[in-house]
């Protein structure tokens, strides 16, 4: 009996297993299959044992069989070999070192624009106040003649405007948005209007759009009392507790009798600084009561009912509280100013 293509395959195995490569689990795979795989080279050992003397087959078939065992031992420890490779390799790549510091993640703050307006909204909110929308495309009607401004009125001068089509404008106040209330409410009317204006204007202080915040106050008995009462309440929670507020005497259409509105510097407590440029005072806005002209065109009685309101400017309360010397800083979009805050 030859046993001699046993010890040749065990010898040719012996060989390439030691050229394996142990890390390739593909590698090892072809390799077992090139050995143990059905048509491989120990299986067509057995098929051989046919033309042996019967006699002859179980000593044969014993040697094969040792070689098939020890062949599959040795694959399976290759196989295990390859798999451990891998692993070690997916673990390496997926390697996070749990002990560095982390990277911070920077939290957003409010743009002073934002912020203010929501102190004023909040404000006015804990007061009973409603929170009115408008639009920004105005027609000449709500801008102006509404508001007690007619075509060529010298009026019109205070505020460069946008004109958009004929008698269609960007609006250049929030007061419209009285308008459009008392058209559609009746009295008692609390309500704000914070919202963005156009005026063809621009310096270190204005800005061709800018926000302003409008209020009205409509109701039987209201006075200018009640309008100085709330808004000296406002400057306090906007400036601080010591603040004080005056009126000066001045003008604007749809008011009778019209005011601005002072509150005492903040930074200096009056006594005149750079932030209020020495007058000890900073400006707010315009204030008054009600017209009666203004009350006809939107069919409330001005025999029954008086109302007082504002408009002051965001921007400016902003740039004042933040000491902002420009304000373009607050529409530039650029991170260098706006993570100041
Ligand atoms: N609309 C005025 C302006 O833009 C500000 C203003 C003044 C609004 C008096 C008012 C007011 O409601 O009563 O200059």
């Amino acid at each position: 009996m030859d046993l001699k293509p046993i010890e040749e395959l065990r010898a040719r195995f012996g060989e390439k297993l030691a050229e394996l490569d142990t890390t390739n689990l593909q590698a090892v795979a072809d390799f077992r299959t090139r050995f143990l795989g059905k048509k491989g080279e120990i299986v067509a050992l057995l098929k051989q044992m046919g033309s042996l003397l019967p006699e002859e087959r179980p000593q044969f078939g014993q040697r094969v069989n040792d070689l098939k065992s020890m062949a599959e031992a040795a694959i399976e420890a290759a196989l295990a070999k390859a798999r451990e490779t891998r692993m070690n390799r997916e673990l390496e790549a997926g390697w996070i070192d749990v002990t560095e510091p982390g990277r911070a993640v920077r939290a957003g703050s409010l743009h002073p624009l934002n912020e203010t307006r929501e102190q004023v909204i909040d404000f006015f909110r804990g007061l009973g106040f409603e929170v009115a929308g408008g639009r920004e495309i105005e027609t000449d009607w709500y801008n102006f003649e509404a508001l007690n401004i007619p075509p060529d009125h010298p009026a019109r001068d205070m505020q460069d405007t946008f004109y958009v089509a004929d008698g269609v404008v960007l609006r250049t106040q929030t007061s419209g948005v009285q308008i459009h209330v008392m058209e559609n409410q009746k009295p008692p009317i609390r309500m704000i209007a914070p919202g963005h204006v156009y005026r063809c204007d621009a310096d270190a202080t204005h800005a061709p759009m800018f926000q302003q915040v409008e209020g009205l106050v409509v109701d039987e008995g209201i006075s200018f009392a009640d309008l100085k009462g709330i808004l000296f309440l406002w400057a306090r929670e906007l400036f601080g507790e010591g603040t004080r507020i005056r009126f000066r005497p001045s003008f604007f259409p749809f008011t009778e009798p019209s005011a601005e509105m002072d509150v005492s510097c903040f930074d200096c407590g009056g006594k005149g600084c750079r932030t209020c440029k020495g007058t000890g005072w900073i400006e707010i806005g315009g204030c008054g009561s009600v017209d009666p002209a203004v009350f006809e065109r939107v069919g409330v009685d001005p025999e029954r009912y008086t109302g007082f309101a504002f408009g002051f400017g965001i921007d400016r309360i902003a740039m004042v509280k933040r000491k902002i010397s420009e304000i373009g800083l607050l529409t530039a979009n650029d991170n260098r100013f706006a993570r100041q805050f």
